[in-house]
């Protein structure tokens, strides 16, 4: 940990999830093409993989490949998919050493077969790991996401196994494809826009929120823990009043 940055380990978030925006721009800027920015990309994966497991954190969720990003030129959807099974092959001892269980969201059933077999191998290996779930988005849209969901609840509905009136908040929550995890407490996008694009809408109703100006190859351990100890002075009120104020009235 960076003795710069303090972290309470007492109030460290359980869950966080990023939308690592800027690999395009870091290489172009540097007139390389965008797939040489996927690449750095990966090693901020890495480092932040590292940085999250070191605090204790217990799920980590990338959005690494939206459902819209299959509307990018061919030549860097094929370099995305390349690169993401080279990275579950060498990524294997990081995984293990770690103590991390890899876990997938988003439409798997869409990845040409060697992907899909990478996934596969990679969820099984590391399926017995318990100290941080790195929960890869791929594939994924939150709308994609809800209208499975709605899909799933209807069908329970139709064979009479649910009432309509008995869904809830948490028959939803229960129906997404992040049900075995709790909601993100801390949402992080790089690169400097301030927007969702699609990613966990249902999920992050009371989340904070962390924008970095900062493109994601670029995005260090330290800036990590800075949105980390950024999130710790929060107060999280979820439409009630806080702490400190909870009992006057
Ligand atoms: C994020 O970086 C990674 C993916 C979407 C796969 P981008 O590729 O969106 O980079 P920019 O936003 O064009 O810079
Ligand atoms: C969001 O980034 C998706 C991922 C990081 C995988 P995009 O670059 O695709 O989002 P927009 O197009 O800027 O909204
Ligand atoms: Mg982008």
């Amino acid at each position: 940990m960076s003795a710069d940055i303090p972290i309470r380990t007492d109030k460290v978030p359980r869950h966080v999830a990023i939308i690592m925006d800027g690999n395009g721009r870091w290489a172009q800027m540097r007139n390389l093409p965008r797939q040489e920015g996927h690449i750095e990309g990966v090693k901020a994966v890495r480092r932040i993989t590292r940085a999250a497991c070191k605090i204790g954190i217990r799920y980590l969720t990338l959005y690494a490949f939206s459902t819209e990003n299959w509307g990018r030129p061919k030549e860097e959807v094929s370099a995305l998919m390349a690169l993401l099974v080279s990275c579950l092959h060498n990524e294997m001892p990081l995984f293990m050493e770690n103590g991390i269980r890899l876990r997938v969201i988003g439409q798997e059933e869409v990845f040409a077969p060697e992907v899909k077999a990478a996934l596969d191998e990679a969820l099984a290996k590391t399926a017995g790991n318990t100290r941080m779930d790195l929960v890869l988005a791929l594939s994924y849209s939150a709308r994609w996401e809800l209208t499975e969901a709605v899909r799933k609840l209807a069908g329970e509905v139709r064979e009479g196994r649910l009432e309509p009136g008995d869904i809830d908040a948490s028959s939803i929550s229960r129906a997404l494809a992040t049900s075995f995890m709790p909601d993100p407490d801390l949402l992080i996008r790089t690169s400097g826009e301030y927007r969702i694009s699609n990613f966990l809408l249902w999920q992050i109703a009371y989340s904070e929120l962390f924008f970095s100006p900062v493109l994601w190859p670029d995005f260090t351990e330290d800036m990590f823990y800075g949105a980390i100890a950024d999130f710790q002075k929060r107060d999280r009120r979820f439409g009630k009043l806080s702490s400190s104020n909870q009992s006057k009235s």
